[in-house]
């Protein structure tokens, strides 16, 4: 291939720009052109591309957010979309794209292939909820971000003697609330991977351990769980101790990338050149066993993500 190009597309996630710096510099170094996409396949259907160079890459590695920008385009998920998006290519002669997102960006990617313009996807995502790889980049960021604020959270629970119910996010997964909820210490984690009891797993473990002594908490609800407020009201009604929801929000998408999205991000986008290079599409970057590897995006889309029960279990039993 003579000419890629690279997009940034769904939720965004620290150490995107880390992904798009390696995609760029080893699209160089291995003598092709590499063109910028801008706002995911928004910018694909209307033709917002821009030549980057190795300098057009400076200084982003250490920052959050997109260089590139990203979106959420239903366009896309049309036919004539995809007509539109293949057209961009052919025009500005753009042979394979690294797409940078989530599994909904993947099956863009799929389309985009089945299309005839090659595509590898980088798992970018900060709810780890990739069946194919047990790493997306931007999920260890986000985690120590959730985890800073869930301490704050803590610390003002701890003076007012009450409890604290913090919302992460996740859209449909629990992964980045039970690392959450297990780094603060939390008493309980509600995820929607398991089955609970409001009553027995939540507030009669609350008054149990307040009777014990202890007097302030933090539960961590996943954002597929939701209803904090509710879960405080009757946290509150049900022990007599005053309970506070906050729900985290986009504040867990910001910020300056962790040593380890970096280096995940750069592995991740210089393989996926590697492969178009070689002229391989239709796969997806894996990290599985410690290794960065790829597979056929079809089989990667039809996996199913294992949750981690032990660490979960390990997680009930020692709040106590
Ligand atoms: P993520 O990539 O983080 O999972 P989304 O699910 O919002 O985020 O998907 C991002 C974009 O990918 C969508 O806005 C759409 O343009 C494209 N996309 C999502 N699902 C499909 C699909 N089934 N077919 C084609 N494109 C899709
Ligand atoms: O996929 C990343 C994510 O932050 C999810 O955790 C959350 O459900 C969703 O995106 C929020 O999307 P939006 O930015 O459109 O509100």
């Amino acid at each position: 291939m003579k000419t890629i190009a690279v997009l940034t597309s769904g939720g965004d996630a620290p150490g995107m720009n880390a992904a798009i710096r390696a995609v760029v510099r080893a699209g160089i170094s291995m003598g092709m052109n590499v063109k910028g996409i801008r706002r995911g396949y928004a910018g694909l259907i209307e033709g917002d591309i821009i030549d980057m160079d190795a300098r057009s890459v400076s200084d982003i590695i250490h920052r959050g957010g997109t260089i590139l920008y990203t979106a959420r385009c239903p366009e896309f998920k049309t036919q004539e979309g995809i007509d539109k998006a293949i057209a961009t290519c052919k025009k500005h002669g753009i042979e394979g794209i690294v797409v940078i997102g989530g599994d909904g960006s993947f099956r863009g990617a799929r389309d985009l292939s089945l299309g005839g313009i090659p595509c590898v996807g980088v798992p970018g995502t900060i709810d780890n909820d990739i069946s194919s790889t047990e790493y997306t980049i931007g999920y260890d960021t986000a985690m120590n971000t959730a985890m800073e604020l869930a301490d704050k959270l803590r610390d003002t629970a701890q003076s007012h003697e009450r409890c604290s119910v913090v919302e992460v996010m996740g859209r449909k997964a629990g992964y980045l609330a039970l690392q959450t909820g297990i780094a603060c210490g939390a008493i309980s984690i509600l995820v929607p991977e398991v089955k609970f009891d409001l009553e027995k797993d939540v507030i009669e473990k609350i008054k149990a351990v307040h009777k014990t002594g202890k007097k302030h908490f933090v539960v961590v609800v996943a954002e597929g769980v939701g209803g904090v407020e509710e879960i405080a009201a009757k946290i509150e009604e049900e022990t007599g101790i005053e309970s506070r929801a906050t729900i985290l929000g986009h504040v867990q998408r910001g910020g300056i990338p962790t040593v380890r999205d970096r280096v995940m991000a750069s592995q991740f986008g210089y393989h996926a050149v590697e492969l178009l290079n070689q002229g391989i599409g239709n796969r997806v970057v894996t990290f599985v066993g410690n290794e960065v590897s790829d597979k056929d995006i079809y089989e990667a889309l039809a996996m199913k993500k294992e949750f981690s029960l032990d660490r979960y279990n390990i997680a009930t039993a020692i709040s106590i």
